[in-house]
């Protein structure tokens, strides 16, 4: 009855209930987690979204909402139930409108990354959002998890570029507030309850994004460091003589470059010597090239770096940047690890990754770390493979954490916590915080219907 329901109010165009279409839609981009669904709807403007929220809320039946489904914690994945459905984004791809002279544009939540970027790019400014997944991913999904990526050090997460957002709420209910204002102090800043919550408070059907005057032209470099230390030492160092024009500073070890080589066609770390860790770093700007190149030169002289290669042209930018934004392929095709997807102080990553060996170390000697990440947001993915039919995940897992908790830092600095995290978020919050999250869910979704059993 319901099913007939939904079928009518997103029409033949918008619904599957096809095995062979729903099974990607059922698994996680690691294909780690499992779910099952009745029924895929995929509603083309916010009035559907309503009147399928509406249906289900009045059928008490859950919804989970599904971006590009590219999250990393299983967040956009039904139960095993068979009971929820699934209510992509998809068809709500419009970029609706786009302001050069107010720097913002109006998108529906479907829209691909990518195609937003182009957006704002066709008109000669910046959406500052950038990530490996961008060619899938969606602005509905980015804004749920707010996503990070490669550009928060300067410009902050998918948060940061929202002025505007529209939601359906557990009963239907719309919630719309679009304006592309840079100030407004009128009541509490609902937006921010939307983003962030991963689908379990509204789903997001539209938003104003902030956009960018174009940064100018970039330089990117690849450094090749003796140690972790060196990179956030460098990073400061950078800060210091360059300002806010750096936009990106990812860094990688040696053996997450390895597993890049190894499954990635067309990849190679150009070093002639091999170095325990190295820096992806761009920054934009006319003259910054220059002053990058001397900054560079300098810090080799005072041997805070091995090597460094500043990219020669934009097809050698690329060609650095395909390997970090591989990273996640390579690490899925070696055989998914166990992510830890951590955040520290910036000044305590070094002491992290030194103390995160020695705990490793003595609990699983064979163990294997990946790890990289955003070093300007001290949000370092520190993934650990084990060996086959080890049963000491959790052990290993609540270690990490735990030293992370004890260093001030956080168990989920990028990703979310989605269905694989929930267990520890009551653990690493404080008590008072839990109770007043349940308190906005209970009143945002009393009968539990918006992505049960994610975040919670
Ligand atoms: P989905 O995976 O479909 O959904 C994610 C969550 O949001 C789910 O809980 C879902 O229910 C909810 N949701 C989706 N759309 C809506 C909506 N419209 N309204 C309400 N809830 C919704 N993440 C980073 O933060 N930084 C990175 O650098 C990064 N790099 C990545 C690289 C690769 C190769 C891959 C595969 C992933 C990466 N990710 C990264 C993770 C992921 O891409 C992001 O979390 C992304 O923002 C998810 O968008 P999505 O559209 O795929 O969302
Ligand atoms: C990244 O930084 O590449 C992403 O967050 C994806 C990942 O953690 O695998
Ligand atoms: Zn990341």
């Amino acid at each position: 009855m319901l099913i007939e329901q939904l079928q009518k109010i997103v029409g033949p165009k918008g619904w599957t209930t096809d095995p062979v279409t729903l099974k990607p839609r059922l698994t996680d981009w690691r294909s780690v987690v499992r779910g099952a669904t009745p029924i895929a709807v995929s509603p083309a403007c916010t009035e559907e979204v309503s009147a399928v929220v509406r249906a289900c809320a009045d059928a008490n039946v859950a919804i989970v909402p599904q971006g590009g489904n590219t999250g990393m914690c299983a967040g956009a994945i039904p139960d095993e139930s068979g009971t929820q459905i699934i209510l992509s984004l998809a068809r709500m791809n419009k970029i609706r409108a786009v302001d050069a002279a107010n720097f913002s544009m109006e998108v529906e939540a479907g829209c691909i990354l990518e195609n937003v970027q182009n957006a704002a790019r066709n008109v000669d400014r910046l959406f500052a959002l950038s990530l490996g997944a961008e060619g899938s991913c969606q602005i509905g999904g980015n804004l749920s998890t707010n996503a990070g990526g490669i550009n928060v050090l300067r410009y902050g997460t998918a948060r940061a570029q929202v002025l505007g957002l529209e939601a359906v709420l557990a009963d239907g209910t719309v919630i719309s507030n679009l304006r592309s204002l840079r100030k407004d102090t009128a009541g509490y800043d609902l937006k921010h309850l939307f983003i962030g919550s991963e689908g379990t408070l509204g789903i997001i059907t539209a938003a104003t994004l902030k956009l960018y005057p174009d940064p100018g032209p970039k330089t990117t470099a690849l450094v090749a460091l003796g140690s972790s230390g060196d990179a956030v030492r460098l990073l400061a160092h950078l800060r210091s003589a360059m300002s806010d024009s750096i936009e990106a500073f990812e860094l990688v070890s040696k053996y997450v470059f390895d597993l890049v080589e190894k499954h990635i066609p067309d990849t190679l770390v150009p070093f002639s010597t091999a170095a325990p860790w190295y820096v992806l770093l761009e920054v934009a700007g006319n003259n910054n090239g220059s002053l990058l190149e001397n900054v560079l030169l300098e810090a080799a002289n005072s041997e805070l770096l091995l090597d460094a290669i500043i990219a020669k042209n934009s097809a050698e930018a690329e060609r650095f940047w395909r390997m970090r934004h591989s990273i996640a392929e390579a690490e899925r095709a070696e055989g998914p690890a166990q992510k830890h997807d951590i955040s520290v102080p910036v000044s305590r990553i070094e002491d992290f990754l030194q103390r995160g060996d020695r705990l490793l170390a003595d609990l699983v000697p064979e163990a294997q770390l990946l790890a990289f990440g955003h070093v300007g947001d001290g949000n370092i993915h520190y993934n650990v493979a084990l060996p086959e039919g080890s049963d000491d995940g959790p052990r290993v897992t609540e270690a990490i954490y735990e030293l992370v908790e004890e260093m001030g830092g956080s168990f989920s600095g990028e990703h979310g916590i989605g269905r694989s995290k929930r267990q520890f978020l009551s653990k690493y919050r404080d008590e008072n915080e839990i109770e007043l999250m349940r308190t906005l869910k209970q009143a945002m979704d009393p009968k539990n219907i918006l992505n049960p059993g994610k975040v919670f």
